[in-house]
């Protein structure tokens, strides 16, 4: 787990130039069928029943809390550490929706019928801290589930394949805080006692360029390497010309994997400590 102090934009909405770009980001990623797709999925791990109470933690715009509502008939409570995204949220029809550090969830323990966060653990300063909360909340024999890009995972057909690397390398360990956490999440719900551990990968693989929101900022991410000293700046401009070539040539092959995780919650109460 990283923190090198180039912090993405999801870690801190509010304070970025113009926080409503991240909103325009998100609507991109969910109108993608493969996030729309991944995303029913991963409500359909919660095994929600009409009348449940459900959180959603890192809940963006809020568009899934309310789908999962309309869907399941479940009740859903929402936070996000962004003002922004909860008032986008409210917005949208999601009453229940409240500025909260994932960090230190404001709810008492077991008040949940189950948990979710979508591509948050990623962005947060302590992940094991923002999982713990999550199980804190969630009742006995309740459900939790995580969702994460692992960028570990990552490849792109570019000529220089130890250039690709080094680009990629970049994203994964430095430029999110645990950008290669995804596949760790299953273990970390076993160790903590939950049981029923079901985890399903995804691969999106992107052969457009300006799709899934310009391969998450894909091209640039080199001029961010050089700008922060990782990469040599001859480097930077050798990877976006043979972005650019692959992409001319129509070659463009990205690939990232996402996990699914979910479990169920002990019988017995969790102690903490
Ligand atoms: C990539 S977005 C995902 C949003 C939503 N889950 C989705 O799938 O569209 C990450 C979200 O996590 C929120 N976030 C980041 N750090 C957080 C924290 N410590 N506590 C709560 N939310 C946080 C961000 O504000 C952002 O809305």
């Amino acid at each position: 787990m990283n923190d090198h102090g180039v912090a993405h934009g999801f870690t801190s909405v509010d304070t970025q130039p113009r926080p409503s770009d991240w909103v325009h980001v998100l609507d991109r990623l969910a109108a993608e069928p493969f996030y729309a797709a991944y995303k029913q999925r991963l409500q359909e791990f919660l095994r929600v029943e009409a009348g449940g109470l459900f959180l959603e933690v890192g809940a963006g715009t809020g568009d899934a809390a309310v789908a999962l509502r309309s869907r399941c008939g479940a009740e859903v409570v929402a936070v996000d550490s962004s003002f922004t995204m909860i008032s986008q949220a409210r917005a949208r029809g999601l009453p229940r929706a409240a500025v909260a550090d994932g960090h230190r969830l404001p709810f008492g323990a077991c008040q949940f019928d189950g948990a979710w966060a979508d591509r948050v653990l990623q962005h947060v300063a302590d992940p094991v801290q923002v999982l713990d909360e999550l199980l804190r909340v969630v009742r006995p024999g309740g459900r939790v589930a995580l969702a994460d890009p692992d960028y570990d995972t990552q490849v792109l057909d570019i000529d220089d394949q130890e250039l690709a690397g080094h680009v990629l390398r970049f994203r994964a360990e430095v430029a999110l805080r645990n950008g290669s956490l995804a596949h760790r999440h299953a273990g970390l719900l076993a160790v903590r006692g939950l049981h029923d551990i079901t985890v399903e990968a995804r691969t999106l693989v992107v052969r457009d360029p300006s799709a899934a929101d310009n391969v998450m900022g894909l091209r640039t991410w080199a001029y961010t390497a050089a700008a922060r000293g990782y990469l040599d700046p001859i480097d930077a401009e050798r990877f976006v010309a043979q972005f650019d070539d692959a992409v001319r040539t129509g070659r463009f092959t990205y690939a990232v994997t996402f996990f699914l995780t979910v479990g169920t919650l002990p019988k017995k109460p969790m102690t903490s400590g």
